[in-house]
């Protein structure tokens, strides 16, 4: 089979600490397995204003509409903060979203055994939590029109921003958590604020028809988007996919994150359609950002990056196998008692990333 193409956005602060583990992984693969990846790496975020003046050049996105599958870190950072908003680091990741179609985010919430204690809650609250949160991801208040803040005669400051779907997009979502959770649990909790958000109304009633044409097999119930919030922590075992819009699912997936004991753990895959060649676009990042709090310390937790590279393997190249090789291999590191400082516990060992990645290594290893 022809390489597989591959472009790696390592992107700002601990973004390039956590994706050098991923390209040591990926050479071990390589090495040892005889994997094919024709990797091309490029900048995105400040770093790519630093360089090219935009959060995301051109040629950079052509990398990425070429590509089999697109491995991201994360963008952003204090440095960048003061930019007009059209210029900073989180528009180049948005827009590689938005013209890579990447409609279906999905961020997987499981509970590593091993970190049942590390969690905030109580070990039998979270213990063998296994949720799949469905984040729409292009459209929203993250893209509608209207949108800007302008200043009034009278010096007044007026902030718009405007939620808006349409029924394909609404439609094209909730089939993918229909037929992800057909080879789950089943279940579909649908997300809304559909009493007092019209949108999120007809949202529902689009969720509500799609289940009557060939969903009926799937248990699909709606949640008001504040009470999902408090169930995700009253009892998030309730669940097996959600799906829901942008912005609740951003906020929701950060919540869902410390179920599994730290932000550092959550990987996700962005999907879109597949297109006439059948291959459908992708990108693969952590759901943590770029971390200026500890970047550069070489501290944080390469497992999110190292997990999302696991659903690559699976969504994008079929390669279950390996996808499993690298989850079990995550799973024997932290059985070893290895712990970076986010999901430090008592009696455990505390180690760099690098010290985790190359743990990881070893034990992919021993697995074959
Ligand atoms: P953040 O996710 O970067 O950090 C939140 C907290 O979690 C911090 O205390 C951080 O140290 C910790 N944390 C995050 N990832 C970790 C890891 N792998 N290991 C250990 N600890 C980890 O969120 P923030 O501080 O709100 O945002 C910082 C910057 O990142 C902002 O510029 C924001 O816009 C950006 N951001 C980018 C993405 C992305 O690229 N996808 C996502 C979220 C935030
Ligand atoms: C995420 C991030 C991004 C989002 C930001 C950085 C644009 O928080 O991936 O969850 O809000 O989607
Ligand atoms: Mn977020």
């Amino acid at each position: 089979a022809a390489n597989k193409k591959l472009l790696i956005l390592p992107g700002d602060g601990i973004g390039p600490e956590v994706m050098g583990e991923v390209r040591r992984i990926i050479g071990w693969f390589e090495r040892e397995r005889g994997l094919g990846f024709d990797i091309e790496e490029d900048l995105v975020g400040g770093c790519a204003i630093d360089a090219y003046g935009v959060p995301l050049a051109d040629k950079t996105l052509d990398l990425a509409m070429g590509a089999d599958a697109v491995l991201l870190g994360a963008v952003g950072g204090p440095k960048w903060e003061p930019l007009p908003f059209e210029i900073r680091p989180e528009r180049g990741l948005l827009k590689l979203r938005k013209e890579m179609q990447l409609y279906a985010n999905l961020r997987p919430a499981i509970v590593f055994d091993e970190l049942a204690d590390a969690s905030t809650l109580k070990h039998e609250v979270v213990a063998g939590l296994d949720i799949l949160i469905i984040r729409e991801l292009t459209g929203d208040l993250y893209f509608g029109t209207p949108r800007g803040v302008e200043t009034l005669p009278d010096g007044t400051r007026r902030g718009v921003n405007t939620m808006v779907y349409t029924s394909p997009e609404v439609r094209r979502v909730a089939r993918i958590a229909f037929d992800l959770a057909r080879k789950r649990g089943s279940k579909v909790c649908s997300v809304d604020k559909a009493n007092v958000v019209e949108t999120t109304e007809m949202w529902r009633e689009e969720v509500i028809k799609l289940h009557g044409e060939g969903y009926e097999d799937i248990q699909l119930s709606h949640m008001y988007v504040d009470n999902a919030a408090m169930q995700l922590v009253r009892n998030p075992k309730q669940f097996d996919v959600i799906v829901t819009g942008n912005i609740f699912g951003d906020i929701l997936s950060d919540e869902a994150a410390m179920l599994t004991g730290s932000l550092g753990m959550l990987p996700s895959a962005s999907l879109g359609d597949p297109d006439e060649s059948g291959r459908r676009r992708a990108l693969y990042e952590p759901v943590h950002g770029s971390a200026p709090d500890i970047t550069g310390q070489g501290v944080a937790n390469p497992l999110a990056t190292v997990l999302s590279f696991a659903m690559m393997l699976r969504y994008s190249f079929d390669m279950d196998a390996e996808a499993e090789m690298v989850e079990q291999a995550v799973r024997n590191v932290l059985k070893s008692g290895l712990r970076t400082g986010d999901i430090m516990q008592p009696g455990m060992a505390q180690v760099s990333t690098t010290v985790m990645g190359e743990a990881i290594i070893r034990e992919l290893g021993k697995l074959g």
